[in-house]
């Protein structure tokens, strides 16, 4: 696992910028596993400006988005596949027909989820963005006695609840449940980038990354995967030894 700590917002969304940007210099038809949350929005806005230069394309790229609220339409500013048009897609030359979003609106979760697992088999990840959790989840995967393997429907917990519930105007309207990668998806991605920012994380980053590996803290089962890189805000990782 390679840790990188970051004094600066800028030079840390640049250097994941370059992560991507030089994967797909080396393969324009890369699989790229993508993010929502506060903490890529840096890294998409230097991806956009970066392709606005001339410097990266993703006409031939292919993307997997890790997650997504169950019954929220495409269109709800609130939905995944909103942030990401939003942040990133309706400003590059992604293919429409190349990009992998679960469907919140899907009549059957389950069968939306076990055909989304079908299509990553079929294109394995280059790559996997991860945020983090304050309960140490990755994607929508809970800390819980067992973890499942593939895409599947979680109930969210009380934590993540409060955590999204200020993108809501009230706990009540957040969703209870979505659909999310599962750790054995997201650990099959040839290559993690888990980005973390803010000294509320310093915590679960120190647990995730040198702590124990538990199914209590999703993230920390990331220490068996092969290529790991985690890029750090200097809060984020003032607890590492
Ligand atoms: C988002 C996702 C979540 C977030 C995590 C951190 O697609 O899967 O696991 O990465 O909740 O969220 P932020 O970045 O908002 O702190």
């Amino acid at each position: 696992m390679e840790i990188r700590i970051f004094d600066s917002q800028l030079q840390l969304d640049e250097y994941a910028a370059n992560i991507f940007i030089q994967l797909l210099a080396r393969k324009k038809d890369a699989v790229l596993g993508l993010a929502t949350g506060s903490t890529p929005i840096g890294l998409y806005n230097n991806l956009v400006e970066s392709y606005k230069e001339g410097k990266v394309s993703f006409k031939d790229a292919y993307t997997f988005n890790l997650d997504e609220y169950v019954g929220v339409t495409p269109d709800n500013e609130q939905s995944y596949s909103f942030f990401m048009h939003k942040h990133l897609f309706s400003h590059v030359d992604l293919q429409a027909e190349h990009i992998h979003l679960l469907d919140g609106m899907a009549p059957n979760a389950e069968e939306e989820c076990a055909s989304f697992e079908r299509k990553l088999d079929e294109k394995p990840l280059d790559i996997q963005l991860l945020g983090l959790g304050h309960n140490g989840h990755i994607a929508f995967n809970e800390p819980d006695t067992s973890l499942s393997n593939k895409t599947h429907v979680v109930k969210l917990d009380d934590k993540t609840l409060q955590a999204n519930a200020r993108f809501f105007s009230s706990i009540d309207e957040v969703p209870k449940h979505a659909m999310t990668m599962g750790i054995g998806s997201i650990m099959k991605a040839k290559q993690i980038l888990l980005i973390v920012r803010g000294a509320d994380k310093a915590a679960i980053v120190k647990e995730a990354l040198q702590g124990p590996i538990t199914t209590q803290v999703p993230a920390s089962l990331l220490q068996l995967h092969a290529n790991v890189t985690v890029l750090l805000d200097r809060e984020a990782g003032r607890m590492l030894v």
